[in-house]
Order: C-alpha cells, then structure tokens, then sequence
C-alpha cells in the first residue's frame, strides 16, 4: 500500500503546482539558499550524482548545471513529468541500481515522508549505490514546524539529531556523519512571507541559527560511506 507522502505527489495538479506553490514570494529566496547550501556540501564537478526523492528537479538540475552526471529518482512519475533531468521512478528504499553506481547521492525534503522504521534501511540502501557520501536534509522536532507540520495533506515527521545519529551508528557502511544546523524559521513560513522582506529576516535567522543550534529546524547532513 503507498504511503501518504507517496500518495500526495502522485496528485498532477500538485505536482504541476509544486514550485509555484513554495518558491515564489520568499520562498524564492528559500529556494536559492537551499542550493547555495547544497553546492557547499558537495562538489559536483565530474561526479556521478543520484537524486533520491528528486521530484521536478531543482537540485538535479543544478547539479548538472555544475558539471556533474546526474540521475533523478521518484516514486511519482506525476514530479518527474516536471523535471527536465533523465531520471527513473523507482522506490528510495529499493534503489534500481548496482552497487556503487554514483560517487554522491543527495536527498533534499525528503526524510520527513519516511517512516522511522525505513530510515536505516533507506541508509543502508543508499550507501549500497554510493561510493562517497550521502547529502540529505532533516527536520527537527523542537522547531517552529510543530506549529503546522501535523496540519500537512503529505504527512511529515520530525527526527531529532540524536534519533538520527542512533541509527547512523547501527548502519554498518557509515563511516562519518557531520550535521549543519540552518534555519530557526521553518520552510512553510519562509513560503509566506513577501519577497522584499525575506533576504533581511533570512541573514537575522542565519546569525541565529549559527550562535543558537539547538533553535535550527533544518539539519543538512554528510553521511560519509567506507
Ligand atoms: C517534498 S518533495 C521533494 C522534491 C525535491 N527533492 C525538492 O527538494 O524539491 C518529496 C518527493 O519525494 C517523493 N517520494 C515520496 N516517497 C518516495 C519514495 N518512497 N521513493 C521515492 N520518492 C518518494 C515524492 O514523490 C516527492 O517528489
């Protein structure tokens, strides 16, 4: 049976409205922070990249745009209809590709529509197909996401640090993990706000977020494989 997060993003209409509906007004900047944070994670120059979650393909995209190989993955063939990148609708947690396919896999605003007992397997699956290393995003739980994210039609769930750090332990092929703390103020308000005013209240949630980790609700993550 699909899961919801699974189910939301086979909907056309919201996939045909899935970047009008979250990157425009602030989210615009959101959006361009995400890859500026995204390309100082990884260096995509002659890499071979896996998207795991990609949808329509913004990072994907930009990846390529950097030089890098890049394959896109959905479950929703709804998404990758908006992607202009080659990709291939399969399943995150059963990945259709041989073992040490890429040399990077990254996963943006996906953790959240897994359920905590796939997280290892999905960890476990990605570092079968990756050589180097795993980029992916979480949502904390002690964030100002709590105020909405029970309201959300695609469900979502929120990991602690040391939720994740449990399981990233018990995975064998994890050499290394190292977390980057962003954001006191969530994507869904971030979406909200007017344009003029968000570069502003970003820089003052950056500093924030930098002197106040524990605040952040967005934890980028480096999972590095042996
Ligand atoms: C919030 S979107 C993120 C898309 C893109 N990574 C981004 O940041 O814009 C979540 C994506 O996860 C996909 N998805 C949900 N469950 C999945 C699964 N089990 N395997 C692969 N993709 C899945 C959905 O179809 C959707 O495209």
């Amino acid at each position: 049976m699909l899961k919801k997060g699974q189910k939301w993003y086979k909907i056309e209409d919201v996939a045909e409205k899935y970047e009008d509906s979250r990157f425009t007004g602030g989210g615009k900047i959101l959006d361009k922070k995400e890859r500026e944070t995204l390309l100082s994670l990884v260096d995509p120059k002659d890499k071979k990249i896996l998207d795991i979650a990609t949808g329509t393909g913004r990072f994907a995209e930009l990846l390529s745009e950097n030089g890098a190989e890049v394959i896109g993955l959905d479950a929703s063939r709804e998404m990758l209809l908006q992607s202009e990148i080659g990709s291939v609708q399969g399943d995150a947690l059963s990945l259709p590709f041989k073992d040490e396919s890429f040399d990077v896999s990254i996963s943006m605003r996906f953790l959240h529509l897994l359920d905590p007992s796939d997280i290892d397997d999905f960890i476990s699956e990605v570092g079968r197909v990756t050589k180097e290393k795993f980029v992916f995003e979480s949502l904390h739980p002690l964030s100002l996401r709590m105020l909405y994210q029970w309201a959300l039609p695609q469900g979502s769930r929120l990991y602690s640090n040391s939720f994740l750090k449990e399981i990233f332990h018990e995975v064998s092929v994890v050499k290394k993990v190292k977390s980057h703390e962003r954001f006191i103020i969530p994507y869904g308000i971030y979406q909200s706000l007017p344009l003029d005013l968000t570069e502003e209240i970003m820089e003052l949630d950056e500093k924030t977020a930098e002197d106040q980790e524990w605040l952040a609700s967005t934890i980028y993550w480096e999972v590095f494989f042996e």
